[in-house]
């Protein structure tokens, strides 16, 4: 215990519990339906560039920020840069966390029902159309999604009140293999569907004549919100962190480990999805009405692994949730905790009731509340889009800006090089990227989206 404040337990730990908060409904939910909505192969190289260019230095930033002052997110801005502004880019992470909780609580409690569907073997026996219908029906059901909303962050909460090692690391630490084992199987499953190729040419085969300024945008939004960055969320993990510990190698691991199950996931669902005739920008029901075909499909010879392979996967999916629900909910708790005094119990009861109110609201507008929308956005829609194609990029670029050109030159080499004792060869890049490359890439792809040229 350093200044009174947890650290994680081992080196393991930390990589597994950062990648635990990256991986999650973004690349196995949101990835597929955004790569479907945005044409196939082309988002997707675009999409591996952001990653790369804009990604991998920008979480190097969070993890300076966060581990140089040992702070929540907004604290670190108050510590690293007293009496400025530049402790709103800190507050406005956490609101993005706050928002972001609350809608992807809702697809996480879709998670928890398709588990007991599995259970119950409910998906066997039935046609690609019925499971459209079955998915419709649950989602736009005003309770069943609530109350599942509500357990998965009740869920989120007794864990968070746990505490950090306890908590985060140990279970991450089990479920993030098992994961990683069941997404490669279930790839070759679905590869070896008939009529798979069409599928695999959709993730291959970049049409670059359908891009266009909204694809760039989907793309970043998407990086952002899948490696968990723009929202101080990897910079609150990073005061965790030891001083021995390596942040770019850290950033380089989780960065490949997210973008590779993003890319299995893909590989799992369009074939399937080309194999029995589902629309691949079906949108955000994508990988709920794909892959009961994929589980029935695959194993038809052998229903007993259809039942196993289904239930194993979606209780999978909820732990890859999980671990990324606690990491949103942390850094909310955490700044309510430590700005506000309040104990780490009652600052966490207050972010899960608040999420459980705004999350209710985003559950009812895919359902009954279908009608009433802003900017022709229903709220859960409108979430998702200020959040992962606003609030996240505009944060990573204010965060860019920060280490690249207001942080002291000598914080950052100490933080980078752990004092001089490691040899970072991409130093002088990551630098570069910061001052330059990702605050104009990201003002451009804004600047475009708004028409201002
Ligand atoms: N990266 C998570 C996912 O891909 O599911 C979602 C997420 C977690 C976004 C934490 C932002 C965040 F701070």
């Amino acid at each position: 215990m350093k200044n009174g404040r947890a650290n994680f337990g081992t080196k393991l730990g930390i990589i597994l519990a950062s990648a635990g908060s990256a991986v999650g409904l973004g690349n196995i939910w949101r990835f597929p339906y955004e790569t479907g909505n945005y044409g196939g192969a082309a988002f997707i190289f675009i999409y591996l560039g952001c990653v790369l260019l804009l990604g991998l230095p920008i979480m190097i930033a969070e993890f300076v920020i966060g581990r140089k002052s040992r702070a929540n997110t907004a604290g670190a801005y108050q510590i690293l840069a007293p009496g400025t502004h530049w402790r709103w880019v800190g507050r406005m992470g956490v609101l993005a966390g706050f928002l972001i909780l609350s809608f992807y609580s809702v697809v996480a409690g879709w998670t928890l029902e398709y588990v007991i569907e599995a259970l119950g073997n409910g998906f066997a026996g039935k046609t690609p159309a019925d499971y459209v219908q079955s998915f419709q029906t649950f989602s736009s059901n005003p309770w069943k999604p609530i109350i599942w909303l509500v357990l998965f962050l009740l869920g989120t909460h007794f864990i968070i009140v746990r505490g950090v090692e306890k908590g985060i690391e140990k279970s991450s630490k089990v479920m993030m293999p098992m994961l990683f084992v069941l997404i490669i199987v279930l790839v070759i499953c679905s590869v070896s569907l008939p009529g798979a190729s069409k599928g695999i040419e959709f993730l291959l085969k970049p049409d670059f004549s359908k891009v266009n300024g909204d694809v760039f945008l989907g793309a970043m939004g998407q990086a952002f919100f899948s490696l968990s960055l723009g929202m101080g969320c990897l910079c609150t993990y990073a005061s965790y962190f030891s001083k021995d510990v390596n942040l770019t190698r850290t950033a380089f691991s989780v960065g490949i480990i997210d973008t590779f199950i993003a890319i299995l996931a893909g590989f799992i669902i369009f074939p399937a999805a080309f194999s029995v005739g589902i629309q691949p920008d079906a949108g955000p029901s994508l990988i709920f009405i794909t892959l009961p075909n994929v589980f029935q499909q695959a194993f038809s010879g052998a229903p007993w692994l259809a039942y196993i392979f289904s239930v194993l996967f979606y209780l999978l999916l909820a732990l890859a949730a999980l671990t990324s629900t606690i990491s949103m909910h942390e850094v909310v708790t955490a700044y309510l905790h430590e700005e506000f005094k309040l104990s780490r119990r009652k600052a966490a009861w207050m972010v899960t009731s608040g999420c459980i109110i705004l999350g209710v609201l985003c559950s009812l507008s895919l359902g009954v509340g279908k009608h009433i929308t802003l900017f022709g956005l229903g709220l859960f829609d409108l979430l998702d889009f200020f959040t992962a194609k606003i609030l996240l990029p505009l944060g990573g670029m204010l965060i860019s800006v920060f280490v690249g050109w207001y942080l002291d030159k000598q914080i950052v080499w100490n933080q980078i090089t752990n004092k001089g004792t490691l040899k970072v060869h991409t130093y002088k890049i990551i630098i570069f990227i910061l001052k330059f490359i990702a605050p104009i890439a990201i003002g451009l792809v804004f600047l475009n989206e708004l028409k201002l040229f």
